[in-house]
């Protein structure tokens, strides 16, 4: 059955960070035409209302209809420890998260939390996340199985660790590689889900972890391999000391086989010059997690360097080190952490990162994180006057972006009227 929904449909032509915001087009009469969960269309409500006089009609009158938001890097586990308060990086991680994924063992557990995070989620218009699981090969069972219930995209691994941290979460060489094996022949490309092999960050991995997870991808290079990379100096330092022969951060995966065009790293803040070239040459995709970086201190993203460098950057609420589930505040984090740079993101870049630029860094642009024909109709669809100060505000806005950006800055899950998945509101 063909359905047509109606409002302000937002979609991009190109990148705004290459070609300005003029990439992005907003129709004020807008429809986009959805048939089996694609979108099989997309023009003005006159034209896609007479060419198709059957369809069922949603009108949205004058909200916003954008490609759902895609979260490149969240810990489903730390739903419950957000907001977690006063530590930095490596104590936050032994005073608040260990602890709490310890509790991932018990299967029912996982399964609770990881349905109130898919519906926190999708509350706040995220229709893809690619999360980070626990070592518990049940905590990758659950997150898939709460996304395929929903229809969603979705994407996780087993996080292995086998040093520095609790007894209770530390797993082996062989059983990283043979639990993550498992679940990837499980899981990978049934239905929307997709396996990411996953080794936390170098500090709880030995090099033989690592040599086992670099073989394991070698192997299944249709997965993605996500990790943290560069967060905080000490964190920096401690590298140095457990990989001595290393170059640098980068250089301590780059030697166990987990450097290439599918690795995804968390954070990349504090990056050395041949880092940077490293990932670029690759072609590799970072991933800036903003209100993180601010919440635990980590510090200031390099957003527009690292774009003129060509790097593929996704967004991400990185929650529970995150200190919010939506992608709105992730995009006004983004802002302010650029402005603290000397750098103005324009309306058009943040939406675009929190959408194409996700989905890029994910590979899946082709499929999700813009509108447009043949890509999968996961939608959001935006209230632009969600409090008084937004409507305000919005309502002497000369230009879209002027209506969004009020949004953008103060809006929250209030601001989401509907969300559609798989071609299906929810
Ligand atoms: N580095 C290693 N693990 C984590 C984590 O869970 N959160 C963040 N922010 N950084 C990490
Ligand atoms: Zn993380």
């Amino acid at each position: 059955m063909a359905e047509l929904v109606l409002g302000r449909v937002l979609s991009f032509q190109g990148d705004p960070f290459v070609e300005g915001y003029e990439a992005a087009t907003c129709e004020d009469s807008g429809a986009i035409l959805i048939e089996n969960g694609m979108i099989s269309d997309v023009g003005t409500a006159e034209a896609l209302r007479k060419a198709h006089p059957q369809a069922t009609v949603t009108d949205y009158g004058k909200a916003l209809i954008s490609a759902g938001f895609v979260d490149a890097h969240v810990h489903y586990p730390q739903t419950a420890i957000i907001a977690s308060w006063g530590k930095r990086l490596i104590d936050w991680l032994n005073t608040y998260t260990f602890p709490e994924e310890m509790r991932f063992a018990d299967p029912d557990y996982a399964a609770k939390i990881a349905s109130h995070y898919f519906d926190t989620a999708l509350a706040n218009g995220t229709t893809t996340a690619c999360s980070f699981a626990t070592i518990h090969p049940a905590s990758v069972d659950a997150f898939f199985t709460e996304a395929q219930k929903r229809g969603l995209r979705a994407l996780t691994g087993k996080t292995c660790m086998d040093r520095n941290a609790p007894v209770g979460l530390l797993d082996t060489p062989k059983t990283a590689h043979d639990d993550s094996k498992a679940l990837l022949e499980k899981w990978h490309g049934v239905d929307r889900l997709s396996y990411v092999i996953t080794p936390r960050f170098s500090p709880t991995s030995s090099p033989e972890q690592l040599d086992a997870l670099g073989a394991l991808w070698a192997e299944n290079q249709s997965c993605l391999m996500q990790t943290h990379l560069s967060e905080q100096p000490d964190e920096i330092d401690w590298v140095k000391t457990l990989y001595p022969s290393a170059a640098d951060y980068l250089d301590s995966y780059e030697q166990h086989g987990l450097l290439g065009m599918g690795g995804l790293y968390g954070h990349a803040i504090h990056l050395e010059p041949r880092e940077k070239d490293r990932l670029t040459e690759v072609g590799a995709a970072v991933v800036h997690c903003p209100t993180s970086n601010t919440f635990i201190g980590s510090g200031l993203f390099d957003m527009v360097g690292l774009m003129a460098r060509g790097l593929r950057i996704g967004l991400a609420t990185d929650t529970g080190g995150g200190s919010s589930f939506s992608m709105l505040r992730t995009m006004a984090a983004a802002y302010e952490v650029a402005q603290l740079r000397g750098e103005s993101l324009h309306p058009s870049q943040l939406w675009w990162l929190a959408t194409q630029g996700s989905a890029k860094s994910l590979h899946l642009h082709k499929k999700i994180g813009n509108i447009a024909k043949g890509m999968e109709a996961d939608l959001v669809v935006v209230d632009l006057a969600s409090t008084a100060p937004i409507a305000l505000a919005s309502a002497r806005a000369e230009t879209i972006w002027e209506a969004i950006f009020p949004t953008i800055m103060m809006g929250d899950d209030r601001a989401i009227k509907a969300v559609w998945v798989n071609g299906k509101p929810v």
